[in-house]
């Protein structure tokens, strides 16, 4: 699937101060964006599609009979991790596997906007993964330093098997690593919500917004407070 390209269509004022919610093509309504948010990258709904076509994915691509674990990369993927698995419940296929959530606590962007390329674990894998088939679930595939870090480390503690997925992948980040399973492209610009923070913020959005990075660069950690949530 492909970015909305039509958003500024759907959006006329792409910094709507007006307080009119913008109703889109689809019906479904956007709430007036306000800076440092610029546009909607994807809808709730078009999340929602994704993640549950990655579980169709995830369960095909895995052994009938192992313990399929979900190892949620914290923070940020713990909202699609809890989606992704509540999807892959839900279908017929799930009847009778063995599958749940485990985390693993890795150094992020921290404040910043760009990632500093050192990955440390921050807190191991609040299970074992020996033996199990292990599907490392992270939000977002960027410079592709945090997925291979995790890669590495993970094998390291045998699995049975050993996969990767993201909800969103950065197109034109020129890297020679491809996830086993990614749900949506979107484009190389800082995106925040459903999971995904900038300071902390934004994670509560429902849908997947493009961040401006000008009017963040003054900001303190002061003005990130006050920002909406
Ligand atoms: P990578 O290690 O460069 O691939 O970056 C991936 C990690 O950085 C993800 O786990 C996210 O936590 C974070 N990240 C990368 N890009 C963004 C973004 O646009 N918004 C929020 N977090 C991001
Ligand atoms: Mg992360």
């Amino acid at each position: 699937m492909t970015p909305y390209a039509d958003t500024a269509a759907r959006i006329p004022e792409p910094n709507d101060r007006t307080g009119t919610a913008v109703m889109n093509a689809k019906e479904d309504v956007i709430p007036p964006l306000v800076p440092p948010l610029t546009h909607v990258i994807y809808r709730a709904e078009e999340i929602q599609t994704a993640v549950t076509a990655l579980a169709v994915e995830i369960l095909a691509g895995t052994p009938y009979d192992g313990d399929l674990v979900l190892l949620v990369v914290l923070e940020g993927a713990r909202r699609f991790g809890n989606d992704l698995l509540a999807a892959m419940a839900a279908l017929p296929q799930a009847a009778g596997r063995k599958m749940r959530l485990a985390t693993v606590g890795v150094s992020s962007y921290g404040h910043a906007l760009q990632s500093s390329g050192k990955v440390d674990i921050l807190a191991a894998p609040s299970e074992a993964l020996e033996d199990r088939d292990v599907v490392i679930i992270d939000d977002i595939l960027d410079q592709g330093f945090t997925m291979r870090c995790l890669l590495e480390y993970c094998a390291e503690r045998r699995p049975a098997s050993l996969k990767s997925c993201v909800l969103f992948d950065k197109r034109d980040i020129r890297r020679d690593f491809r996830p086993d399973y990614v749900g949506l492209e979107v484009p190389p610009v800082f995106v925040v919500g459903y999971g995904l923070d900038y300071q902390e913020n934004f994670r509560n959005l429902p849908y997947l917004a493009a961040l401006d990075a000008a009017s963040t660069v003054r900001g303190t950690s002061a003005d990130a407070q006050a920002l909406p949530r």
